[in-house]
């Protein structure tokens, strides 16, 4: 299939077929192309709980308001936005970093390369993403209001925004594995309609871990897709200038 058979294959699946089960491990290959995906800073703050057991599904589906898609899911995918992990994932990116211009810069190149990706990723990343009940989010806008008034800077600075940044990159994550699902030959619904407090409870996840988005996954029933595709004109979202 091109891109274009895949993105007009694809559609949100409201009722899966019973009879029809899918390959848990088709779906995790999915989960690992959308690994792929790009990622702020490749900070790569996600994380993918595939759920195949049927007593998680039933709760999980419970959590979702019971919505028909989650009730008929024969696997579904909670993908979570882990700011929480910025410290670890940072020191770790920062290494592999290094590993990778000692690897392929030029020797003369290489001092300098490194210094400029450890002082991002030791000062200016941490400086973002360190929180502290809003403070230093309102610290941090307040300096970048400042700068910005000399030169270009980043205005996503506050404790909001960089949770937003985090969510972003979550869901070209999400977006990347419905694409690879339809590949697949399986079929998908993102939900944003459930109980997070309740989802996090029945996975177990840490604090500071959020639910990005819920994916129901299966094979379609005819019915499970409700009417033609239904889009405003594409001229109300595109501007050139
Ligand atoms: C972030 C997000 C949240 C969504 N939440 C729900 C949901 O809770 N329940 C549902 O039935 N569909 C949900 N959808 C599916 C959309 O309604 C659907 O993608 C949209 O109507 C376009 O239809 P299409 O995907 O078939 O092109 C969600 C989609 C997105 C992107």
């Amino acid at each position: 299939m091109t891109l274009q058979d895949l993105l007009d294959h694809r559609r949100a699946v409201r009722h899966f077929d019973p009879a029809q089960p899918i390959d848990e491990n088709v779906v995790r290959r999915c989960i690992e192309q959308a690994a792929l995906a790009p990622t702020s800073s490749n900070l790569q703050l996600w994380e993918a709980v595939h759920v195949t057991d049927p007593e998680v599904l039933q709760g999980l589906a419970h959590a979702c308001f019971d919505q028909q898609t989650a009730n008929t899911a024969q696997q579904m995918v909670v993908f979570v936005a882990r700011r929480d992990k910025h410290r670890d994932h940072t020191r770790r990116v920062l290494e592999q970093a290094v590993a990778e211009i000692r690897r392929s810069s030029p020797a003369d190149r290489q001092e300098g390369r490194i210094r400029r990706q450890t002082i991002y990723y030791t000062k200016l990343v941490p400086f973002l993403y360190t929180r502290c009940f809003g403070l230093l989010g309102l610290l941090r806008k307040g300096l970048s209001l400042l700068i910005g008034c000399f030169r270009p800077i980043m205005q996503e600075t506050t404790e909001g925004s960089v949770r937003v940044s985090v969510h972003k990159s979550c869901a070209l994550v999400v977006q990347t594995f419905l694409l690879a699902m339809a590949e697949a030959g399986y079929d998908t619904c993102p939900l944003e309609g459930y109980d997070s407090h309740r989802v996090a409870r029945l996975l177990g996840l840490p604090r500071g871990a959020e639910v990005n988005m819920i994916i129901t996954c299966g094979k379609r029933l005819p019915s499970g897709v409700w009417g033609a595709r239904q889009r405003l004109p594409f001229e109300e979202c595109y501007r050139k200038v």
